[in-house]
């Protein structure tokens, strides 16, 4: 960017979905747009395993949408004796040079938004909506770093001093930096951990969710067309044993990680028992996340926000609702109007228009939600299930009514509200049980009055606090998004310190 646009950054553009002709004619490409993808581990040297295997789609488990070499796991010391030698001259190259590189990258996705529409649905069962607003986070991860990195990176901070010496803190690459994200946004998280760590002056070496590794793959050969060199964005699709080789690899400058809060902790020991540098983790988790809703809400506006929190995305977003607090006097009502609503809810193939709930991403994900219900019916109300399609791995929305917050002990990650009831003279218990589950990445909550917004967000330290809203879908640069205590370690994505973690700070004092 030219200097006096500094600051003029924009998030990339939107698709109406009400505009007809605009839909018909995406439609049409969209049809067109279903090359299979073969992905391998792109690492100089390395060719993977000898298994290929086969990824099929979410929504249709007959569908083959690609393959996967994965890597084996002698090529992550391939990767990073690679990446050792990428990283020294990517890391001395001018920020200016690598932010210019995330802006191509924010081009290149733009000019590839078909095709990775039509692969988000098949090989995610990503909704249409979900899918254009995934990509749209991806070019705005790549484009608000790049500006960051402007800010932070290009020139020295000078610091006061006595006269006679000259102190300057420098920002500087760590190394070869390790990159491992979740399936439920392999194009946005996997890019903005990625994009990130390589503005900031590291090499990568970037390990995606087993159940998502094409569109993953795809990302990785934009980066590498918008300029990022071969050693120093690296590919090693695989399962948890790359991600093991990684964690433990004595070379590794740093570690940004997306998922599970017990994954997190894994990585976390794993980094702690090694007898060498003491590198940064950065961890984005889960959370049991709440909303409260007092008496004095807008039954209409609850109703839809509860909806789209809990089930958008079939519930498959870390920021997503999962215990509703109502309170009593409006609960009865309230939870009709939610069930009136979910009932209209469309499950179905994530590439039609028609469809407002995509599938879950595969078995064990869905068995682990069947289980959950069962579990639930023997001790608490079951109060709506939806339908589910015939085939394919879906897994309908369903609202549970616990006598107990402490029922609940665990997020479960899918389209399964769970509701409560308080009292009005109860609202400090209320924030109790919602701070004793230990987690801190989203809270919603809907109320007039503002004594009880502030007497909420004032106690509890959640990193997301969305008031009189929905409470997903965070916006890059509007909303930097991450979480607290068991949540996560922060900084936050899509926010101004994030870039901070990825670099190392020096400070270079000269006796003048
Ligand atoms: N950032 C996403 C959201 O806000 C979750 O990962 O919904």
């Amino acid at each position: 960017l030219p200097k006096e646009l500094y600051g003029k950054r924009r998030n990339s553009a939107g698709f109406e979905f009400g505009h007809r002709e605009s839909l018909e004619a995406l439609m049409a490409r969209l049809a067109t747009e279903n090359k299979s993808v073969d992905a391998t581990p792109l690492v100089p040297g390395a060719a993977g395993q000898t298994e290929v295997v086969n990824v099929l789609s979410p929504s249709d488990r007959s569908r083959k949408v690609g393959t996967v070499r994965n890597a084996a796991v002698a090529d992550v010391d391939r990767a990073f004796v690679a990446g050792r030698k990428g990283f020294v001259s990517w890391s001395r190259q001018p920020a200016e040079a690598r932010a210019a590189c995330l802006d191509k990258m924010g081009d290149l996705l733009e000019q590839n938004r078909d095709r990775l529409l039509a692969l988000l649905a098949a090989e995610a069962g990503k909704t249409l909506d979900d899918g254009i607003a995934e990509i749209r986070e991806a070019v705005d991860f790549c484009r608000y770093y790049a500006e960051q990195a402007r800010t932070l990176f290009v020139e020295p901070e000078v610091m006061p001093g006595p006269t006679g010496e000259s102190n300057r803190v420098l920002w500087r690459g760590r190394g070869v930096f390790a990159c491992i994200s979740p399936w439920n946004f392999p194009l946005a998280i996997f890019l903005g951990q990625i994009a990130a760590a390589l503005v900031a002056g590291n090499a990568v070496v970037a390990k995606p969710a087993p159940q998502t590794p094409l569109i993953a793959f795809e990302a990785v050969k934009l980066f590498h067309k918008a300029g990022v060199p071969a050693d120093v964005l690296m590919f090693l699709p695989g399962g948890p044993d790359i991600g093991a080789a990684i964690s433990a690899h004595p070379q590794l400058a740093g570690l940004a990680f997306t998922g599970s809060t017990g994954t997190a902790q894994a990585i976390n020991r794993t980094l702690a028992a090694k007898n060498g540098p003491i590198v940064p983790l950065i961890a984005e988790t889960g959370g049991i996340n709440a909303m409260i809703v007092d008496a004095t809400a807008l039954a209409e506006q609850v109703a839809d926000d509860v909806v789209m929190s809990a089930f958008r995305s079939a519930g498959q977003r870390c920021s997503a609702l999962r215990i509703l607090y109502l309170q009593e006097d409006i609960a009865d009502g309230m939870l009709e109007m939610i069930e009136g609503a979910a009932r209209e809810l469309n499950l179905g193939d994530p590439a039609l228009t028609t469809t407002d709930v995509g599938p879950i991403i595969d078995e064990k994900q869905t068995a682990m939600l069947k289980g959950h219900v069962e579990d639930m019916r023997k001790t608490q109300k079951v109060r709506y299930s939806g339908q589910v399609p015939n085939s394919g791995n879906f897994f309908a929305p369903q609202i549970i009514e616990l006598d107990k917050p402490e029922a609940l002990t665990r997020e479960v990650f899918g389209p399964v509200l769970h509701v409560v009831r308080w009292k009005a003279k109860d609202l400090p218990k209320v924030i109790e049980s919602v701070a004793s589950t230990g987690y801190g990445l989203t809270l919603g909550v809907h109320s007039r009055i503002e004594a009880t917004i502030r007497a909420v967000t004032d106690a509890l330290d959640t990193g997301n606090v969305y008031i009189n809203r929905n409470m997903i879908g965070a916006v890059v640069g509007t909303q930097p998004f991450g979480g607290s205590g068991l949540s996560g370690t922060g900084f936050k994505a899509g926010g101004p310190a994030y870039l901070m973690r990825f670099a190392l700070e020096q400070v270079v004092s000269v006796n003048t």
